[in-house]
């Protein structure tokens, strides 16, 4: 006899998860923040602080004239004009190359292009490309480290080191500098709330994926559309809380995401509901957060996601984060170049 098909039907499987990639085969790529220990993290940080307060002209002489490439297929005003300064800084000649600009717009492809890039004296890339894993296969064909300035719907590791960076600024300034060794425990008792467009956020996966490991708790917030139930399994120590106010209430640190209405194809979001329900403003911070920190990689839509009075307003730090793109840049660029140097010299 038949069952009833309600009586046989099983939850959807589960994709399950990929092996990890024998990947980033050089050293001094920094394309997932799950490469990177505490011990390495920590000497970031310790870099980034030295670096940036180091005498500007001593500095340019560290990598005078070896060249890395930053090669965009999507735009960008922080991560692409903080690598460049970054590199600048080192001493690094830089180019740009990106896909409005150049023959990518007649077809060429990403392994051409990287291995064009390489036959010019590029020996590392900053990448952003609007795939996810893009960095992964531009290394392969090149060879060279890869930093990857954002892949799609991925990674944004430089990201969330500059974001860590900020928050330790104010919770842990030892930590910051690097003064003293993260841990595992560095962030206990913290919990960092990530609100918005989880779905499509490559910051937020970064962040979900670092910030548990120094003991932080996060919380993520938003609608279902944009923040799939499924996101609570991204790494041990992060849970969903659909209510705002909830998630204020516990938050040390709020970081507002925007909605990337680029990738919402296909979604059924109601903007006007959403504002009601997720929009930072004065009144919601003042009531349920007043002590936290108010973080955004940006770009920021004011009067969508915060609006303009959180966004200028003194618990917001999100200048400070474009600023903190620069040390942490630095030291990125720097460890490449490290890798790169020790690859040389063992050959
Ligand atoms: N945070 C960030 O990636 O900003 P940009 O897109 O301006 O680089």
């Amino acid at each position: 006899m038949a069952t009833p098909a309600s009586s046989t039907a099983r939850p959807h499987p589960r994709t399950p998860a990929a092996p990890k990639p024998p990947f980033p085969h050089h050293a001094g790529s920094a394309i997932s923040i799950e490469q990177f220990s505490l011990v390495d993290i920590s000497h970031v940080l310790k870099r980034a602080d030295f670096l940036i307060h180091e005498e500007p002209l001593t500095r340019a002489k560290r990598l005078a004239k070896r060249r890395v490439a930053l090669l965009f297929y999507e735009s960008s005003t922080r991560t692409r004009t903080s690598f460049e300064l970054a590199a600048k800084s080192l001493g690094i000649d830089t180019t740009l190359v990106s896909n409005l600009s150049s023959s990518i717009e007649k077809g060429e492809s990403l392994k051409d292009t990287g291995l064009t890039l390489r036959a010019l004296g590029a020996e590392a890339i900053i990448l952003r490309h609007n795939c996810s894993g893009a960095p992964y296969v531009l290394e392969h064909f090149t060879n060279l480290p890869v930093l990857n300035a954002g892949d799609g719907q991925h990674e944004h590791p430089s990201q969330a080191l500059l974001d860590l960076l900020t928050m330790l600024t104010h919770i842990s300034p030892k930590h910051a500098k690097g003064e003293v060794e993260l841990t595992a425990e560095t962030l206990k008792g913290v919990t960092v709330s990530i609100v918005g467009d989880i779905l499509h956020s490559r910051v937020a996966r970064s962040n979900m994926l670092l910030l548990p490991k120094l003991g932080a708790e996060v919380v993520l917030s938003g609608p279902p559309e944009l923040l799939p139930d499924v996101a609570a399994e991204s790494a041990p120590g992060v849970v969903i809380e659909r209510d705002f106010e909830t998630a204020l209430k516990r938050s040390r640190v709020v970081m507002m995401l925007r909605i990337q209405s680029e990738r919402l194809a296909g979604l059924n979001v109601d903007l006007e509901e959403y504002k009601v329900k997720y929009q930072l403003n004065e009144t919601r911070l003042a009531q349920f957060a007043p002590e936290a920190i108010v973080l955004h990689p940006g770009p920021i839509i004011r009067g969508l996601e915060l609006t303009a009075e959180v966004a200028d307003g003194p618990q917001a730090k999100i200048l400070e984060q474009v600023h903190n793109g620069l040390p942490t840049r630095m030291a990125l660029i720097e460890r490449a170049f490290d890798a790169i140097d020790k690859k040389g010299a063992s050959r």
